[in-house]
């Protein structure tokens, strides 16, 4: 018989989110009557503007005609979507189309940027962090994972100072799942020690749409030196509702080289070749039309999940409750005074009926913590305010 993959005795029993929708279809047998609000996943829930909704129409129509169907398109992407997403996202780099590689959203990026390292590297991950990017590790075989505990004292992010040297550090701005945002101070040290130690930083950007304020960076590309040591990963899950329609990129510079010199995008190129047909047609299109109308399709959606968030926010806090995040992000992280992550779930859970996720559940330092997603609808949200505000009432 074939045995086991050795890497699900590395592997938790269960998912993090998947145990928590369990977690959910059991309260809702239990207690069918309870109005179980759910603010654990990030999961969106804004409506497609009729504008993304047209171009899927009109892509899928041409795709039932022999004058207009389309077979395969380039591994790459399409260089048109490629041109948008540069003039969107990295107006302010030295990033060009040729630099882009459209991706079916971004965890399966992640995943195939591990197989392309493959298992002989060492890597760093901030704890807590997005479960994904361990699982992903563990499955592509690496065992060299150190975790940078990450606490209040540096907004969450890892201590520079302390982080040891490895080939991969992994880092999330705005951070899932703390809802804090790097400074441009803290990214170009953490872009110099990489350079100085020959590290590559991928960096997961996937929420960079959250952030209006200019002080923060957008983009890991716009550090200097970024292009030398820097992968990035972004989608459109989050910031135009792309999460069931699948649309990411990945980000790599011809300034990026091994420690030969040689350019690793050449390298990224072929293996994307073998192991990718390029996302679907018809949703980079959709992706073009998300991006070509900026004012509702990216900002309007983006600006009902950053008001839920402070809206929360603002509850919170006039309740006392330590919060961080929210601002500049969908992400609210919160500490409930002497309960452990487990007990301030199942009081949320118990107390309000409101589904949150342990912070526990994104690594041993997000013990203690928990993180309420403001991706909810603004009718959740405002159930949530009014649960929340009976702590007082
Ligand atoms: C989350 O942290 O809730 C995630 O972003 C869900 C996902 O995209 O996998």
């Amino acid at each position: 018989m074939v045995k086991r993959n050795a890497i699900f005795y590395n592997f938790s029993n269960n998912y993090l989110f998947d145990e928590l929708q369990k977690i959910k279809e059991n309260f809702i047998k239990k207690y069918p009557h309870k109005q179980l609000i759910d603010l654990s996943i990030g999961d969106t829930s804004q409506p497609l503007s009729k504008n993304i909704i047209n171009a899927i129409q009109n892509s899928s129509i041409k795709q039932g005609k022999l004058e207009t169907y389309s077979g395969y398109g380039p591994v790459s992407g399409q260089l048109s979507l490629r041109q948008k997403i540069v003039k969107y996202f990295y107006s302010k780099t030295n990033i060009h189309p040729d630099d882009i590689f459209i991706s079916d959203g971004a965890k399966p990026a992640f995943d195939r940027l591990h197989r392309f390292f493959g298992s002989n590297i060492s890597v760093s991950l901030p704890d807590p962090a997005y479960p994904a990017y361990k699982d992903i590790c563990i499955a592509n075989g690496v065992s060299s994972i150190t975790l940078l505990p990450c606490s209040e004292k540096y907004d969450f992010f890892p201590d520079i100072e302390a982080i040891p040297r490895t080939d991969i550090i992994h880092l999330c701005s705005p951070n899932n799942p703390t809802g804090t945002v790097v400074t441009r101070k803290y990214l170009q040290q953490l872009v110099n020690t990489a350079l100085k130690n020959q590290s590559i930083i991928i960096f997961d950007a996937v929420y960079s749409a959250f952030i209006t304020s200019s002080t923060f960076p957008r983009s890991i590309f716009e550090i200097p030196g970024a292009e030398k040591c820097a992968i990035e990963v972004n989608s459109l899950s989050k910031s135009a509702g792309f999460s069931g329609l699948r649309l990411g990129w990945i980000v790599i510079s011809d300034k990026l080289c091994y420690d030969n010199q040689e350019t690793i995008k050449s390298n990224w190129k072929r293996l994307n070749s073998s192991i990718f047909n390029g996302a679907s047609s018809i949703i980079q299109n959709a992706a073009e039309a998300a991006l070509t109308n900026e004012k509702y399709d990216l900002n309007e959606t983006i600006k009902v999940y950053k008001n839920n968030a402070l809206m929360l926010k603002k509850t919170l806090l006039e309740q006392g409750i330590t919060t961080y995040g929210g601002e500049q992000s969908p992400y609210l992280w919160i500490k409930l005074k002497g309960l452990t992550s487990k007990e301030a779930f199942n009081y949320f859970l118990n107390e309000f009926n409101i589904l949150t996720s342990p912070g526990s559940g994104f690594g041993p330092s997000g013990e203690g913590y928990l993180r309420l997603s403001g991706l909810a609808s603004q009718a959740s949200i405002l159930s949530s305010i009014e649960r929340i505000n009976r702590l007082t009432a």
